[in-house]
């Protein structure tokens, strides 16, 4: 039977308020506001996509990264006011530690649920690769690698010391390792429309970003390096025309 008088609905709304545990009452310490889990925020749900690895070449070797650490003597103050473009590097290795830190630091995977990374993206679709040529770094042989979140792993791609292949910059030939920044705009959805371009690139920032703290935390030095030929470094990596190279980063020990 629908209620026509305005003062029972007002009192049926306060009975209610009172009977659902929470509702109605103000927001303290003792009651806070309800915390919505990523799966509970519709934004996040709705969006993100189900962890699958990408398809690599059926030939492709895998090598599982040493886990990452979350603790660290340097605190993230300390490495902000700290970080500084570094160009000139020690030619002596990279620990496999380091190396898998800062490729975690980049694109690691932090939430398993959903398969959130280190570092925002928009919508969740993670366009970005990371490539490691690693030239100098204990127990890992020379080569081109691909960083793979799902399992903090690494593909290799090719074998040898390609560095010098990379770019023309002598920090890019000088460093024990170089991370490539790789664009997969096929990945982006076309309802991203005049945005498209633009987000990718605010994302391959988030990353590098990640990559120079997480240097400098581990006491390496790294520069973020926009000069170089895209065409040179898609043929190099063995990536399709339609990739975007976005940005390579030297990273060795200081001198
Ligand atoms: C988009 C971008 C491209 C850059 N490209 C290069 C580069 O090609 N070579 C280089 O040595 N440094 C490069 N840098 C580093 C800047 O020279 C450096 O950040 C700037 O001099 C400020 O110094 P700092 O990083 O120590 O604060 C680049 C930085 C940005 C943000």
């Amino acid at each position: 039977m629908p209620i026509r008088s305005t003062s029972l609905r007002f009192a049926l709304l306060i009975i209610l308020a009172l009977l659902i545990p929470g509702c109605g009452a103000p927001l303290t310490k003792e009651n806070p506001a309800p915390i919505l889990t990523p799966s509970a925020n519709l934004t996040t749900a709705s969006t993100q996509k189900p962890l699958t690895a990408p398809a690599l070449p059926a030939d492709s070797v895998n090598l599982k990264l040493p886990e990452p650490r979350l603790k660290s003597e340097v605190s993230l103050e300390e490495a902000l006011y700290q970080r500084r473009s570094i160009r000139e590097y020690a030619n002596s290795p990279l620990k496999l530690n380091d190396v898998s830190q800062l490729l975690w630091a980049a694109q690691g995977i932090t939430d398993s649920s959903n398969g959130g990374r280190t570092a925002p993206s928009a919508v969740a679709i993670y366009p970005l690769e990371i490539y490691l040529v690693a030239g100098n770094v204990e127990s890992l042989a020379p080569g081109i690698y691909r960083y793979i979140p799902e399992g903090h792993q690494l593909s290799k791609i090719k074998d040898g010391d390609l560095r010098a292949d990379l770019g023309t910059q002598s920090t890019i030939k000088q460093a024990a390792i170089d991370i490539v920044i790789v664009a997969n705009y096929k990945k982006v959805p076309e309802r991203f429309g005049s945005n498209s371009t633009k987000w990718v690139y605010l994302e391959s920032g988030h990353v590098a970003q990640n990559i120079c703290l997480q240097a400098t935390a581990l006491n390496l030095g790294t520069v973020t390096i926009g000069g170089f030929s895209e065409e040179q470094v898609k043929n190099l990596l063995g990536i399709a025309a339609d990739m975007g190279v976005l940005y390579v980063l030297p990273v060795g020990n200081r001198t």
